[in-house]
């Protein structure tokens, strides 16, 4: 089972992609198998020009489908979601998400526009047919800050958040397909016997 995290900001140095590394680190830690597509590595004449027949586009497209759980970072441009995510997006198709869990996470300068999440991105992700999309996670700027070092640090409260998201993507979306150890092989009823 794969998780797909999706960077959705235009920026190489992302508050939105640390919160992406953070839920990598969770799920790494639980052994979950996660991989990563960031939009901004994508052609950007082909997200533009919605070229569907790119090779980079189809391949990006191909792994979308491949996961089962797939979670997605964008930072607040405009009160909204990034325009970089927003053109990803439409050049998947009507159905994309169908079964899939997601999980949405963004950040922005204020706490103003927390909703954006709700508003915003989740009914683009419902209209795609995701099964179910966990509660959003948003943080602000002051909740991840940058390190002498050039590193994002995310406070506690939102790390607390992220920890509690990955439980539930572990316990109720990919932990349910890992057969339980023991499980009994099924027995033809030809070689049923009973002792009465
Ligand atoms: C073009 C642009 C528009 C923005 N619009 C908003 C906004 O409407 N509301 C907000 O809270 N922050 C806004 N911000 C701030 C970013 O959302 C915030 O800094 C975010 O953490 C950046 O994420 P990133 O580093 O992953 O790109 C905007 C930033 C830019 C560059």
């Amino acid at each position: 089972m794969t998780v797909l995290l999706i960077a959705g900001s235009p920026s190489e140095k992302s508050r939105s992609a640390a919160l992406l590394d953070g839920v990598q680190q969770r799920l790494h830690a639980r052994g979950a198998h996660v991989e990563r597509l960031q939009i901004r590595d994508l052609s950007p004449q082909a997200l533009i020009l919605a070229d569907f027949g790119n090779r980079t586009i189809l391949h990006a497209v191909s792994r979308v489908k491949a996961a089962e759980v797939v979670v997605v970072a964008t930072p607040v441009y405009k009160a909204a979601y990034s325009g970089v995510l927003k053109v990803f997006l439409d050049l998947l198709s009507q159905n994309a998400l169908q079964g899939k869990t997601v999980l949405p996470l963004a950040t922005g300068g204020s706490p103003h526009h927390m909703l954006a999440l709700d508003y915003a991105l989740r009914p683009v992700l419902q209209s795609l047919g995701a099964k179910h999309i966990l509660s959003g996670i948003y943080a602000t700027d002051a909740q991840v800050t940058l390190t002498p070092e050039g590193a994002y640090l995310i406070n506690d409260e939102i790390g607390a958040r992220l920890d509690e998201a990955v439980n539930i993507l572990i316990t109720e979306t990919l932990r349910p397909v890992v057969k339980p150890a023991g499980n009994f092989a099924s027995v033809p009823f030809s070689q049923v016997r009973c002792s009465v």
